[in-house]
């Protein structure tokens, strides 16, 4: 019996450490220790071993079978080891990996976040309305009449039901005042729509950014105060600001206001970023009518409201010449906002 044991361990170490693949050592294995394996067979026979002799015998069984297990383990693991530098060979490990890109901001978000954070570091709250609006929200309760140009049907979507898209957010002006009372003092981000023809500087779907400060003694020196003192934080301290007079029909008296544009090689110029005012009455007139109480007395309230095109902030601040850029998705344009 010991005789046979070693011979089997000798035999089996010998097979195992010939093979040369995964699939032959599962055959040796198999054949080895498997349940008709030559070793649990030679087990079998330890029925007809003398008694004083079958721990002896027992030992040594164990000791194959530890052999051989520990054989095939180590095989195993060559074999691994040598299927791994096989699918290295030719590789160069320790270059350096293939750069990922990684998403980025689009400028837009970029430059309304950055909008955003300045505002309401001034204590404007984030306010919203619906995209498709009343005419009532869009331009009558905006002190806008009805033979004015912006109303017309080649420059307004309207929808057969008689709503429109909203041509600006200023009706979240209105929104707001409905639904609260003084004071206000929100920003509205969002999109606007018009029915101009697309080119270098116009889309059908534009950016806008409004903004209403209504309380008991707003004054104009508030609205330049706050206004310049955003586009300083946006653009840069030494930013020259100005205010030159305009008419809307929703505040009296009417600005825009440009900021000067250095840009390289060229002459700087004025470009207007935003227009603004102190909030008509007849504009706090049509709320009331429409909330039914008077919460904005012209009389005791004053306000000031303003409206700024993000789009147009964002081609200022990057110098971006075609506004079209900010919606074709070309990743050579957006990558270099990462
Ligand atoms: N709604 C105007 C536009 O789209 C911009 C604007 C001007 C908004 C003056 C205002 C404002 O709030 O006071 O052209």
């Amino acid at each position: 019996m010991k005789d046979q044991i070693d011979a089997i361990q000798t035999e089996a170490l010998a097979r195992i450490g010939a093979v040369a693949d995964a699939r032959s050592l599962e055959e040796a294995r198999v054949a080895i220790l498997g349940k008709q394996g030559s070793l649990p067979q030679l087990s079998a026979g330890m029925r007809e071993v003398p008694k004083e002799q079958k721990a002896e015998v027992g030992q040594l069984l164990n000791g194959a079978r530890q052999a051989i297990t520990a054989a095939l383990e180590e095989k195993k693991d060559a074999l691994q080891a040598a299927a791994d530098a096989r699918a290295l060979e030719g590789i160069d490990p320790t270059l350096p990996a293939r750069a990922l890109h990684h998403g980025s901001l689009h400028p837009l978000t970029l430059i309304r976040h950055q909008a955003i954070s300045i505002l309401r570091r001034m204590g404007f709250a984030l306010a919203e309305g619906p995209e498709i609006e009343t005419e009532f929200h869009c331009f009558d309760a905006l002190n806008t009449p009805a033979d004015h140009p912006a109303r017309n049907e080649k420059d307004t979507f309207y929808f057969d039901s008689g709503k429109l898209l909203r041509t600006h957010t200023s009706t979240v002006q209105i929104r707001t005042m409905e639904t609260g009372k003084p004071p206000v003092r929100i920003i509205a981000p969002g999109s606007a729509y018009r029915r101009d023809e697309i080119d270098a500087t116009h889309l059908s779907v534009f950016n806008q950014l409004e903004g209403l400060y209504v309380d008991a003694d707003v004054s104009l020196g508030d609205l330049k105060g706050t206004l310049e003192y955003f586009l300083h934080e946006l653009f840069g301290a030494d930013t020259e600001v100005r205010f030159r007079p305009h008419f809307f029909p929703f505040t009296e008296p009417s600005f825009e206001i440009d900021v000067k544009l250095h840009a390289k090689g060229q002459q700087p110029k004025w470009i207007e970023v935003a227009g603004c005012g102190m909030v008509d009455p007849a504009v706090f007139e049509a709320v009331n009518d429409s909330r039914g109480d008077l919460a904005y007395d012209p009389a005791r309230v004053t306000g000031f409201a303003f409206g700024m095109g993000l789009d147009r902030l964002a081609m200022i601040r990057w110098g971006i010449k075609d506004i079209r850029l900010l919606i074709e998705n070309d990743t050579r344009f957006l990558r270099q906002f990462a």
